[in-house]
């Protein structure tokens, strides 16, 4: 048995995550956590809200709420949300949490120590009216360029020319309107990555599996240009986590907070302390999991994300973790996803454009959306979603492949033999056979799942569904039973042995209608089904079960082009 730590990304506070960010992180991360689980290992399963920086605050103040307040109301709706997808994590923290506070500054504090934070004067906007500086995005005044009159510090939206706060005229606080701005000298601090470029290009180096996706982004970052460049991981922001504290090696930090991409990876570990206290256990609980020194050098770490994070996870979270000297975990496989596309076009959030998490469920159960987006994940290339597809695949795979064959037993079983595994005759050729098969699809799964290859396992998983309704079809226990009971007895006590292999295998894609069979054959066992032809023998003659409910409705034609008019252009309650 071995321990998993596994993270996916977290996902921003602001907005409710549409369907692409959900595939790109944490429903795979989901798929494999419940594919460890299933197969016996210890999971830690992480995933938490990320809640600070500037897009926090501006959403905050759209929805005219304090951002404390906002943050906490988004928290509680995405985390609905994640239990409406049946997302498996153990625990779902907030980046805002009293954990990532002290854990920031405890490891900002030892980078400080450790000679790899440098204090960086810079000029910068202040507003007398409303006492602050302004980040770039905060201030707002007359393209240069163009001569719009909202262009923001950063760019002008208008032309898309970049922009310095400077170069605006009749510069403005977005905040207040207030004019009254001033340039004042600040100080910030830096991050001195560049002294860590070596030891980071020798741990990437070492790290032999990884895709080369994956090492290709993080050695360009590495090796063009100036190479690792120092990076400013404090902002002028309320809402964060503060740099002065006790004990903090600096003087003269008040109203600064951390860059959100300092703290944010660091709530990865944060969330399993919080993971611990929620469940009333010492720090050593969650430390077996992070800290080599006790423990973690046996875990294995897998990270899930998308392929915009990568830089983030290869160079910047790393070089907080070795910079810290301390002996904290890193991370042994990253997987990263490319984008889903919606429709022709892309998700937007901005735009509203695609399904969002919550409109999503409103429509149907989430083990449809689960399928689909799994078996449609973009790994090697971006992927598109589309209603015909959609359709097609709840229809076909779902519906007429898996839902059909437990239909179509169950009900032949409670018609000729009552709802019990029925008695009598043996198995034949064609049924040592179809085990045959399976065996080999089962562990063709095995290796796909274990190494995370999404679609190639959604493809196995569906030909290990197929097998199933083969056999049934040729060995129409329907017409046996005319004139040989016992033998469509046997077919029969073997299919719906059947329906629970198919249950336990697919648990980690459709969680819900795979709970529902289980209940329905009244079997709680959910032991791997390694041994193929035990676990094809588990329920025994005499079993009572009961015939589930339909498991998947087709998807209608209407239903589609419904669906597809009511998407088509922005989200409207946004
Ligand atoms: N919130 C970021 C995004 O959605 C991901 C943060 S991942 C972490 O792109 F490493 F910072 F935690
Ligand atoms: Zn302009």
């Amino acid at each position: 048995m071995a321990r998993i730590l596994i993270t996916s990304a977290l996902p921003y506070i602001n907005g409710i995550k549409h369907l692409g960010n959900l595939v790109g992180s944490q429903l795979p991360a989901d798929l494999y956590a419940r594919y460890m689980r299933a197969r016996g290992h210890e999971v830690m399963f992480i995933c938490a809200t990320d809640e600070h920086g500037t897009p926090a605050e501006l959403a905050a103040a759209k929805a005219g709420k304090a951002v404390e307040a906002y943050c906490t109301e988004m928290h509680a709706v995405q985390t609905e949300l994640a239990k409406g997808f049946a997302l498996s994590f153990d625990h779902y923290g907030r980046s805002s949490s009293a954990r990532n506070y002290a854990l920031t500054q405890h490891l900002a504090a030892r980078l400080g120590a450790a000679g790899l934070i440098e204090e960086v004067s810079e000029k910068q906007v202040y507003s007398n009216a409303d006492g602050r500086f302004l980040p770039d995005r905060y201030i707002e005044g007359t393209c240069p360029n163009c001569g719009y009159e909202r262009a923001r510090g950063d760019q002008c939206e208008n032309c898309t020319k970049q922009l310095d706060p400077t170069d605006l005229i009749n510069p403005r606080s977005a905040i207040s309107g207030s004019t009254d701005l001033e340039v004042r000298d600040t100080k910030h601090l830096f991050l001195r990555q560049s002294k860590l470029r070596d030891t980071l290009d020798q741990w990437i180096d070492r790290q032999q599996g990884w895709p080369v996706l994956t090492t290709s982004i993080a050695k360009k970052w590495l090796h063009d240009g100036d190479g690792l460049q120092d990076r400013g991981i404090t902002r002028d922001l309320d809402w964060g986590v503060p740099v002065q504290f006790d004990g903090a090696p600096w003087r003269g930090m008040d109203g600064k907070v951390f860059y959100v991409w300092f703290d944010a990876p660091i709530e990865y570990i944060a969330a399993t302390a919080e993971w611990a206290d929620a469940n009333g256990l010492d720090d050593a609980a969650w430390r077996r999991w992070w800290r080599t020194d006790e423990g973690a050098d046996d875990v294995r770490y897998v990270q899930f994300m998308g392929k915009d994070n990568v830089p983030f996870h290869t160079l910047s979270f790393p070089a907080t973790l070795i910079g810290s000297g301390e002996p904290w975990k890193l991370v042994d496989y990253i997987k990263s996803f490319n984008y889903l596309n919606y429709d022709g076009g892309q998700f937007s959030t901005s735009q509203g454009r695609g399904v969002f998490m919550d409109q999503a469920l409103g429509l149907l159960p989430a083990d449809y959306w689960r399928w689909w987006l799994l078996s449609h994940a973009p790994e090697n290339n971006d992927s598109e979603f589309t209603w015909e597809n959609f359709q097609a695949s709840v229809n076909k795979d779902l519906a007429d492949v898996l839902g059909n064959l437990v239909s179509r037993v169950t009900k032949f079983c409670r018609a000729k033999f009552g709802e019990v595994v029925p008695e009598g005759g043996s198995y034949g050729v064609r049924e040592d056979q179809l085990i045959q098969a399976l065996g080999a699809r089962l562990r063709a799964y095995e290796q796909h799942m274990e190494a995370m290859e999404v679609r190639k396992s959604a493809a196995e998983l569906r030909a290990l569904w197929v097998l199933g309704n083969e056999y049934l079809q040729e060995a129409a226990p329907w017409s046996v039973y005319k004139t040989d009971p016992d033998m469509a007895a046997a077919q029969i006590r073997l299919s719906l042995n059947l329906i629970r292999f198919y249950a336990i295998v697919s648990q980690p894609f459709i969680p819900q209608a795979t709970s529902k069979i289980m209940a329905s054959l009244g079997c709680t066992d959910w032991t791997w089904p390694s041994e193929l032809t035990s676990a094809l023998d588990r329920l025994e003659t005499g079993h009572s079960f009961e015939v589930p409910d339909v498991l998947f409705a087709k998807m209608t034609d209407d239903q589609r082009q419904e669906w597809a008019a009511q998407f088509a252009g922005e989200r409207r309650d946004a």
